[in-house]
Formats: structure tokens, C-alpha cells, sequence
């Protein structure tokens, strides 16, 4: 065993112990927990020791397509006890933090879904070519790995609908990995990562989207931000935009360096009806964008493809 998973071992023994201060008796407890906390804080300061080596210390590359007979050795893979959460993880929890705060509710997307959710409760006309913007992957039985966050709006919209009746707006967003068959290269991957949001009310407009939005990347970014939009076209909403924020100063951009960071609009009539919606007396927005893009730019970064690669090298950076 290592060293580091020894001590993380000793500080859990030392945890278990400490939590037994209850049985101990009253005058005794004072110098138990003295000794406990002496103890625990010697555990630190050598586990912050050998953290600090871990991280110096050269990754050796794994091939993990290596032909190698496990029944022979050990495959040389790491201790779980020295893993971390990958970079995209941490964020990703971040941005759901963020929409929690605001009210949102959370969904979790599907890694594989089919073409109903993919096209038909979007509005994407049948034979439409739109459907082919979004090189979709499919199994050999027509399930699609979904393109896009934008699968789940229909089970959303159908999952909250009863909450509209009561008066109450339907908010909520809904991470998930998604796949594209696409080219890649340092701005494209086959998988990445999208978040979508979901708002319906009696009364809202855009300019309650543009809020929210803002509000969203002011607190991802910890900053006050300068936001633009420009027309886009999705089948599933109308109007459709596409929603820039000026690069902050802060992360490397100059004025006007505005970025594209999303999808958005006013959901269109047809996906609220095919969820049993009354489009004449609810309305709503939408949106979606890459959790890629964010990090990508929250950490100055150069090359989308790192995020899957397993580089270690890379990963550590954060
Ligand atoms: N699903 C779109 C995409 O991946 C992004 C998007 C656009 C999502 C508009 C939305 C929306 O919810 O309303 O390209």
C-alpha cells in the first residue's frame, strides 16, 4: 500500500475513534480530545506532505489497449484512494449549484434516447434537413446518444405541467453528456458536455431569459459581464438567439471580444402543445450550451480534446 493511502486510512481509524468520545468518561474526555486533535493534525500535515509528492511525481502514460493477461499480474492501474473528480465534474456541479440557487430544478439527461425525444417533440419537421445539422450517432436498432440537452424539454415540460395548473412556473435544468459525430479537433469533440434550461409561466418573456441568463454567467464568472445576443435558428423556438458575453478583462479579453456561449429563445407553440401545453395560455424559454465552453474559457484553455483524453498531466492542472 502506499503511503499516502496508509495515512488517509490511519486519519479515518483516528475519525472513528474520535466519534467514541461519548462512551469516554466525562473528566477523561478534555485530554482524549486533546490527543485526538494532536494526533489528527501530526496526519495532516504528513498526508499534505505526500500529496504534495504525489503531484511532482512524473505519470507514467497507462496503455490501457496494451494487451496484458490480468490473470497473470496485477494490472498496474492507481489506487482509487489517489483519484480525484475530473475538472468537467466539479464544474458541471458548479453550474447546477448555480441554477439551484436560482429556484431551478434538476434533471439528469439520458445517454441514449431516441428519435421522438431527438426531433419530433422539437418540431423538426419529418425529412427536414435541420435533423442532419445535428450528426447524431445511431445504434442498429434507431436509438440516437442524444446530440443535444434538448431531448429532455419534452419530458420536462410533461413532468411539470401539473405544476402550471397550480400557478407555479415550470424551471428547471438538466445537464448531460452528449454525443456528435463530427470531425474533431482542438474546438470540437464527439462528447462533451451540455446543460439545458427549461422555464414556463402564465406571463414570461424575453427579457425574463436574458435575466436569468445574465445572472447565470455573472455567477459562474464571479463577475459583472457585458452580454449581447444575435439571431440564431432552432426549430424549437421563435424567436431563436444565440447568446454572446464580452470576454471579461479578467480571462484574457479585450472590448468587444464577445464569445458565443448558447442556444436560447421563446419555445416554440408546437413543443409546448405536443407535451399538452395550451401554447395561447402559457409561455416559455429555453436554452442550452457546452460545459466545455465555459471551462474552456473560465481556464484560458486551448484544446477541447484534453477533457477526454485521460491526460493526467492535464487533469492535474486544476
Ligand atoms: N440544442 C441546441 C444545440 O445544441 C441549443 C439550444 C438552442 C437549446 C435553443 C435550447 C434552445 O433549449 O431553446 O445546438
Amino acid at each position: 500500500m502506499l503511503e499516502l493511502e496508509k495515512l488517509k486510512l490511519k486519519l479515518k481509524e483516528l475519525n472513528k475513534k474520535a466519534a467514541g468520545i461519548r462512551e469516554i468518561a466525562s473528566e477523561k474526555r478534555a485530554e482524549f480530545g486533546k490527543k485526538i486533535n494532536e494526533e489528527r493534525k501530526e496526519l495532516l500535515e504528513k498526508i499534505a506532505v505526500e500529496e504534495k509528492k504525489a503531484l511532482d511525481v512524473e505519470v507514467k502514460e497507462l496503455d490501457i489497449t496494451a494487451w496484458s493477461n490480468v490473470n497473470e499480474k496485477e494490472p498496474e492501474f492507481y489506487s482509487a484512494e489517489m483519484g480525484s473528480k475530473h475538472s468537467l465534474m466539479t464544474e458541471l456541479e458548479r453550474v447546477v449549484e448555480i441554477y439551484q440557487m436560482m429556484g431551478f430544478d434538476i434533471m439528469e439527461a439520458r445517454q441514449l434516447d431516441d428519435e421522438f425525444h431527438m426531433f419530433d417533440s422539437l418540431n423538426f419537421p419529418k425529412e427536414h434537413p435541420a435533423r442532419d445539422g445535428y450528426d447524431t450517432f445511431r445504434t442498429e436498432e434507431g436509438f440516437i446518444p442524444p446530440a443535444h440537452t434538448s431531448t429532455m424539454q419534452h419530458r420536462a415540460l410533461k413532468k411539470y405541467k401539473a405544476n402550471l395548473e397550480k400557478g407555479e412556473a415550470i424551471a428547471v435544468a438538466i445537464p448531460g453528456r452528449v454525443y456528435r459525430n463530427e470531425d474533431v479537433d482542438a474546438t470540437h469533440e464527439h462528447t462533451f458536455y451540455q446543460c439545458e434550461g427549461v422555464y414556463v409561466s402564465e406571463n414570461c418573456t424575453l427579457s425574463n431569459m436574458l435575466a436569468i441568463l445574465r445572472e447565470f454567467f455573472e455567477k459562474y464568472y464571479e463577475q459583472k459581464l457585458n452580454i449581447r445576443t444575435q439571431p440564431g435558428y432552432f426549430p424549437f423556438t421563435e424567436p431563436s438567439l444565440e447568446f454572446l458575453i464580452e470576454k471579461p478583462k479578467t480571462l484574457g479579453g479585450k472590448k468587444g471580444d464577445y464569445l458565443e456561449m448558447l442556444g436560447c429563445g421563446m419555445i416554440h407553440p408546437n413543443v409546448l402543445k405536443c407535451a399538452g401545453i395550451d401554447p395561447k395560455k402559457y409561455h416559455g424559454f429555453a436554452w442550452g450550451g457546452g460545459i466545455d465552453r465555459l471551462v474552456i474559457l473560465k481556464y484560458g484553455l486551448n484544446d477541447i480534446r484534453n477533457f477526454e483524453s485521460g491526460n493526467l498531466k492535464f487533469l492535474r492542472n486544476f
